[in-house]
Parts: C-alpha cells; sequence; structure tokens
C-alpha cells in the first residue's frame, strides 16, 4: 500500500494546540505520515478557532483552497475539527460540499472511528456533546521539551461576548490519577516543562465526587498541584487560564510553596471597569482583581502576571475605556493580550444595541497596545544584569548561532549557543538586553566552560 500522507493547521488556543497533537497521533497510529505542505497530502485536517470573526474567516479562505483542490482530486480527505466545526455543524457541509468529516473538539479523541466511517464512504458529522473518553493513543507532540496536559475540558461560565461554552460544552474534569500518569510519561520521555490547561482551570474538579474530612471539596486545582508536583523528571510545572472570580489565597500559597510552579500567572481581567465587567458577566469587580494581584506580589514579589483584555465592548464609553487603560498603568502587566470586541454568533452581547464602530474599537485597542508595550518594557527591565534559569526550546529562527528558551517567568529569552547540546537543558543566562517582550543574554557556561558546575 502506498504511503499516506496528513496535514493539520491548528488555528486558536492551547487547547486546540493539545487536540491537534491528539489527533495527530490517532492518524500516525493507523499509518498516516505527517507533511508540511497541504498540498502534498492525502487529507487535510483544520482545527479550528471562532473566538473572533477575523479568526473563522480565516478558516473559510484556507478551507475554499483545498475543496477546489478536492474537485480534481476526489481521493483528498478534508476535514474540519475544532471550535468552528462544533459551531456550524451541518451548515459546514452545505457552505463546503466537498468537506468529508466536520467534527466538534469533544470528538476530538474519536478520530480514528469517524475517519473509518469516511472511508466507507460517508460524509461525516459529529458535534453531539459527549462525554470526553480518555485517550489512549499517544499524541504526536510538536516540542520534545515542553508539553501540554489537558485537566479540564469545557467551561461553565456564561461571560455574554464568548463562544466558548457553546462550541467546547460544559466542564468535564480528568480525575488527578489519569492527569498524573500522563505526565509521569511525559516525564519518563524526557520533557522538563508541563503546562496544564483549562478555559477555567480554577474550575478543575468541581463536576468530580469527594469532601475532605473539613467539608472542603477535594480535589480542587490547588490538590492537583500537590498531587503532581513531584513528578519524576518534569522540571517546570505552568497552568492557565485562572478567572479571578476562583483564583483562592490557597491556590497562590501552593504556587509559593511549590519549587517546580513556575511564578509566572495568566489571568484575564478583560476590562478595567466595574460596569463593563457586570456586562461581560464575569462576576467580579476591578477592586478584587487588584486585591488578588496584591496578594500574588505579596507571596512571589517577582511573578509575572499576564492577562487578557477586550477594548470596545457594547456600550464602552471612553471613560469606560480609561478605567481600562489605568488598570493596565498601574498593574504592569508582563505580557497583555488585547483584543477588539468582536460578535460572535449565539452569544448574548452580540445582539445588544449599542455596539460600537469598528474605528472606535480599532483606536482603542491602538491606544491601549501602546501602553502595553511601554510596560512590558518596564517589567522586562528588571531582569537586566540578572541571571535567569532559561529552558532552552528551539534554535532562534531568525539567528541559527542563537538558542532560545524561557525564563520561568515565561519571558522568551535568546542567546549564543549549539541547539544540538542545549535542548532541553536548563541554563543560567545573564541577562544583558531587554525588550518588551523578550530578552537577550548570555549563558555563563559558554564563559567558563564548566558544563557541569552551571547547568542545574
Ligand atoms: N477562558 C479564558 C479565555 C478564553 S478566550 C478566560 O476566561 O479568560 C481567550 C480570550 O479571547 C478571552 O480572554 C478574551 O479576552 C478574548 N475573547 C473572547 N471572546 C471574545 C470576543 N467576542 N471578542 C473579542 N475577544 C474575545
Ligand atoms: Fe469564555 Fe468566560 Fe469561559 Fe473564559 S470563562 S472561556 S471568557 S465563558
Ligand atoms: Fe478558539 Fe476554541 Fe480556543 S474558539 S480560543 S480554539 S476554545
Amino acid at each position: 500500500m502506498t504511503q499516506r500522507n496528513y496535514h493539520i493547521t491548528t488555528f486558536g488556543c492551547q487547547m486546540n494546540k493539545a487536540d491537534s497533537e491528539r489527533m495527530a497521533g490517532i492518524l500516525e497510529d493507523i499509518g498516516f505520515a505527517s507533511v508540511d505542505d497541504p498540498n502534498s497530502a492525502d487529507l487535510i485536517l483544520y482545527n479550528t478557532c471562532t473566538i473572533r470573526d477575523n479568526a473563522e474567516q480565516k478558516v473559510y479562505s484556507y478551507l475554499g483552497r483545498q475543496a477546489k483542490r478536492k474537485q480534481q482530486d476526489p481521493n483528498l480527505t478534508l476535514i474540519v475539527a475544532g471550535c468552528v466545526a462544533q459551531q456550524e455543524g451541518e451548515a459546514l457541509l452545505r457552505r463546503v460540499p466537498e468537506l468529508d468529516l466536520v467534527m466538534g473538539p469533544q470528538h476530538a479523541n474519536r478520530l480514528g472511528d469517524l475517519l473509518e466511517q469516511v472511508l466507507d464512504g460517508n460524509q461525516v458529522v459529529a458535534t453531539e456533546p459527549v462525554h470526553i473518553m480518555e485517550d489512549i493513543t499517544k499524541p504526536r507532540r510538536d516540542s520534545k521539551v515542553t508539553a501540554w496536559v489537558n485537566i479540564i475540558y469545557g467551561c461553565n461560565e456564561r461571560c455574554s461576548y464568548c463562544v466558548v461554552p457553546g462550541v467546547r460544552g460544559l466542564e468535564q474534569s480528568r480525575t488527578p490519577e489519569a492527569i498524573r500518569a500522563e505526565m509521569e510519561g511525559l516525564g519518563r520521555s524526557g520533557y522538563k516543562e508541563i503546562t496544564l490547561l483549562g478555559q477555567n482551570i480554577d474550575a478543575y474538579g468541581r463536576d468530580l465526587p469527594g469532601v475532605t474530612a473539613e467539608g472542603r471539596r477535594k480535589n480542587t486545582l490547588t490538590d492537583l498541584l500537590y498531587f503532581v508536583h513531584d513528578v519524576p523528571g518534569m522540571e517546570r510545572l505552568r497552568f492557565a487560564t485562572s478567572h479571578p472570580r476562583y483564583f483562592t489565597e490557597r491556590l497562590i500559597r501552593a504556587c509559593a510553596e511549590l519549587p517546580k510552579v513556575c511564578e509566572h500567572f495568566h489571568i484575564p481581567f478583560q476590562s478595567g471597569d466595574n460596569e463593563i465587567l457586570k456586562a461581560m458577566k464575569r462576576g467580579y469587580t476591578h477592586q478584587k482583581y487588584r486585591r488578588i494581584i496584591d496578594k500574588v506580589r505579596s507571596y512571589m514579589p517577582d511573578a509575572s502576571i499576564s492577562a487578557d483584555a477586550i477594548v470596545g465592548f457594547p456600550g464602552e464609553t471612553e471613560e469606560q475605556f480609561q478605567n481600562t487603560l489605568q488598570l493596565v498603568e498601574d498593574i504592569g502587566f508582563d505580557q497583555l493580550n488585547t483584543a477588539a470586541y468582536s460578535p460572535r454568533p449565539g452569544t448574548e452581547a452580540a445582539v445588544w444595541e449599542k455596539q460600537l464602530s469598528e474605528e472606535v474599537k480599532s483606536d482603542r485597542l491602538q491606544r491601549l497596545n501602546h501602553l502595553v508595550a511601554i510596560k512590558a518594557q518596564e517589567r522586562s527591565q528588571r531582569y537586566l544584569g540578572r541571571v535567569e534559569t532559561v529552558l532552552v526550546e528551539d534554535r532562534n529562527p531568525k539567528l541559527a548561532t542563537q538558542v532560545m528558551g524561557r525564563t520561568d517567568g515565561n519571558r522568551l529569552t535568546f542567546f549564543e549557543g549549539d541547539i544540538n547540546e542545549l535542548k532541553g537543558q536548563l541554563v543560567k543566562v545573564k541577562i544583558t538586553e531587554t525588550r518588551a517582550f523578550s530578552l537577550t543574554g548570555e549563558s555563563i557556561l559558554s564563559r567558563n566552560n564548566d558544563p557541569q558546575k552551571t547547568l542545574v
């Protein structure tokens, strides 16, 4: 039999990236080989995102090209997975009749079964809510150094702008045992850093049974951190995304206490204005958000803080936008993902009357981004002259003599070195140059040439 090739393009967040790695694992298990160029693939899978309209439109333009190719080459298998697949379902088949399979994110682990139905000649839509099965196939991970581990799928929040609960379904936590087993496997395979994933990761365990003798819920994120922090081989542990509503002092204490947990927290605030936060249904005030950050910094003064924010939410006044700028000014984020509000199908805020013009939204976005870069540069400055531990992930794609990796606080860092020697190593690097979102340094190793002493 001739070799069959597959190509996956992934859009969207880390959840999608993690799902793609699992689906790639399934495809390789049944004999497909990976190719970078979609035009030489027999099977193309788009794992899609619909968080904002531009993310969704990008999918259609990619898909259009391959649908044309399929008209010439009927043996090509075309699959749309992920959040656009879930949102559009059958409608996608009407829009792109060349498609073979439309599958929502909850079905990622079932790709093998679904593909069998396709190869039998069916056009398949899999978007019904299901209990997500533990996957027995090994994911094909892109990195050999860092890995993602999903701990909770779905989201039970109802933020008025957001499609995620609609497309990812209700929260489903994996058991601590299944999570630890996956992490131990990663540790044995040489992975040094693991990021635990969930859309609202602090909700972890709400759907699992069990209470402690004091009547406390047993399986919280904090309990999970204590349960997995000593996985052999793993040197660093991260988690994302945190919701301010559930970010407890107990969790903060655990992060300060557990040496492998990195001092970097991604806690989206979305807006610095209480009225807007209320309309977003976020369930906290900007004062509460500030108290959380103060608390984090009281335990870990050097912690990096990143977040997400939306500008131009329906009805947002200039004054309310100023409150977001003020929060960014006051907190000083290490990094902030910003977006102009995009009305999404099936969400509450999309049908509200007071939608702002694209001009107003993009003007606010630019002003916010400008401030974000200034503050990030200020935050970067604190690293100058310091020695940071960098976990080397890859070669600097722009400069072959350099390698790149991340600090504990998640700053991208470049330094001179040989990737073959350093990949997956934790290296002490003295920071010599800072930019808003990255650093340059020199390894202490290359100075005194004593690898034993300086590789930690
Ligand atoms: N679960 C995370 C984030 C999920 S989506 C949380 O609760 O924070 C990632 C980010 O996309 C969000 O934090 C938000 O800033 C942004 N986003 C979500 N819906 C959006 C919309 N309709 N328009 C613009 N940005 C949006
Ligand atoms: Fe969306 Fe809110 Fe859930 Fe985050 S917490 S995924 S913003 S609904
Ligand atoms: Fe996008 Fe789905 Fe993630 S909509 S941001 S890929 S959960």
